[in-house]
């Protein structure tokens, strides 16, 4: 048995698209646990690349079975065109995806909700995806949701609860955002659309893994974000609405504990953020623009410009300790290949302390200077490099640090974006 959760423990865009690209292989069903379509999974495969922003990237191989968790907001408007787009490039999704009927519903007023918040200045600015997931995540523990099951029910029982929120809805709209109202209407007659064409995705599909793990299946968990943007766990309240955690991965698909043997956390050899908030070890301005080159370093969901920084140890420990990491996956090594210096964050120095452990509160947070340990760069191409053992001997240097810091073993090592592009380590 070997089902593995897969994290980021960053703030996001790690890399997990192609470590799921490459898990997957072992894997017979692959399971998103959170999030919605603020994820953007890039894959390079048979020449084609494909950006995967709610269906799980264990798509790209044909007979895997796909799951989207009860733990994710689905955005039916996306959802359909993220199949659309899969069908054109000849990756049918016929009888392989399944999505849980308790997972909740996007509606349009999400959306509106996150964008008038972020522009209103009346509260801090998150940077969002403006995609609406915040406010859905909202909804249901607000418990005034719509889940998969209301829609795909008895049409009358989804209109009442509809019209029920709306009602909610339209008196906030118009009180603190003097909007206009939203008309029932307007969302009552495309979500009855999608209904008819939900009914064959929609499933109890807590039951299907269960079943799955009995019958001795492999399952990988496929975690968006990162352990940074957890809501519980990351720099709060710069993070998204989910449990990006390992621990999302239980809640937000109904297995228990005792069914995972692995958790991989990928990490990139540096570090990136998008949207607001603090990131001790950013990089000055010459530095980002030579790293966010070479590293393509733009959102693949919204094309924002990341962010890009030294890698950062106290972050990592940090999310090893909360997700109980097993092993790492170390990605974009190749980014770093013309760098003469390379630092490494091992501490935060706060006032006249150095803090080793994360701290919660994030105005402490933003106050923190990273104290750094120097690295020679190896100065050479690696990414045509297939074996460990003809790694430079400064990016083997490298790589041991990380995993002495971390105290995890690293298992996987990326230099570049193709699948060929991977070395593993036993
Ligand atoms: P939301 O998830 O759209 O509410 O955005 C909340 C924060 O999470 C913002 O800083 C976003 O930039 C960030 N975020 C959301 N999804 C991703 C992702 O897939 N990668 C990186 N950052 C993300």
């Amino acid at each position: 048995m070997s089902n593995i959760v897969l994290i980021g423990a960053q703030w996001g865009d790690e890399g997990k698209g192609k470590i799921i690209d490459i898990l997957t292989e072992k894997s017979d069903y692959i399971v998103r646990y959170q999030g919605g379509n603020n994820a953007g999974h890039t894959v390079k495969y048979a020449d084609k690349k494909f950006v995967l922003h709610l269906i799980p990237s264990g798509i790209l191989r044909s007979g895997k079975k796909c799951l989207i968790g009860n733990g994710v907001v689905l955005d039916p408007e996306a959802f359909f065109e993220e199949i659309e787009t899969l069908e054109k490039k000849g990756v049918s999704v016929k009888g392989r995806l399944f999505v849980s009927d308790q997972a909740h519903l996007i509606f349009p007023y999400h959306r509106l909700f996150d964008t008038l918040r972020e522009e209103s200045g009346a509260s801090q600015k998150i940077g969002t995806t403006q995609r609406g997931i915040g406010p859905c995540y909202e909804d249901k523990m607000a418990r005034l949701g719509i889940r998969v099951a209301d829609l795909v029910g008895e049409p009358q029982f989804f209109e009442k609860r509809l019209r029920h929120v709306l009602e909610i809805k339209n008196k906030i709209l118009s009180k603190i955002y003097h909007h206009k109202p939203l008309r029932p209407a307007a969302c009552i007659k495309p979500y009855l659309a999608y209904r008819t064409r939900l009914i064959p995705y929609a499933a109890n599909t807590s039951l299907i893994l269960n079943k799955a793990i009995g019958n001795g299946k492999k399952i990988l968990f496929e975690g968006a974000q990162g352990t940074l943007l957890d809501v519980d766990h990351g720099t709060y309240p710069y993070v998204t609405s989910s449990n990006a955690s390992a621990g999302g991965a239980l809640t937000g698909t109904g297995v228990g504990p005792t069914q995972i043997d692995e958790v991989v956390g990928v990490i990139k050899a540096y570090t990136t953020r998008v949207g607001e908030g603090p990131f001790p070890t950013e990089f000055p301005e010459d530095l980002v623009k030579k790293i966010r080159d070479k590293g393509e370093e733009y959102g693949a969901t919204t094309g924002r410009p990341r962010r890009c920084g030294w890698f950062d140890a106290v972050i990592g420990r940090h999310a090893v300790s909360v997700n109980g990491i097993s092993s790492l996956a170390v990605m974009k090594l190749d980014v770093l290949d013309e760098l003469r210096e390379i630092k490494i964050c091992t501490g935060y120095r706060y006032k006249s302390k150095i803090l080793k452990d994360f701290p919660s509160n994030v105005e402490i947070l933003k106050r923190c200077s990273p104290v750094y340990e120097s690295h020679r760069g190896w100065l050479g191409n690696i990414s045509g490099l297939k074996r460990y053992q003809d790694f430079p001997p400064a990016a083997k240097k490298y790589l041991r640090r990380i995993e002495q810091l971390m105290e995890t073993p690293i298992k996987i090592i990326s230099v570049g974006s193709n699948r060929a592009q991977t070395v593993m380590l036993s």
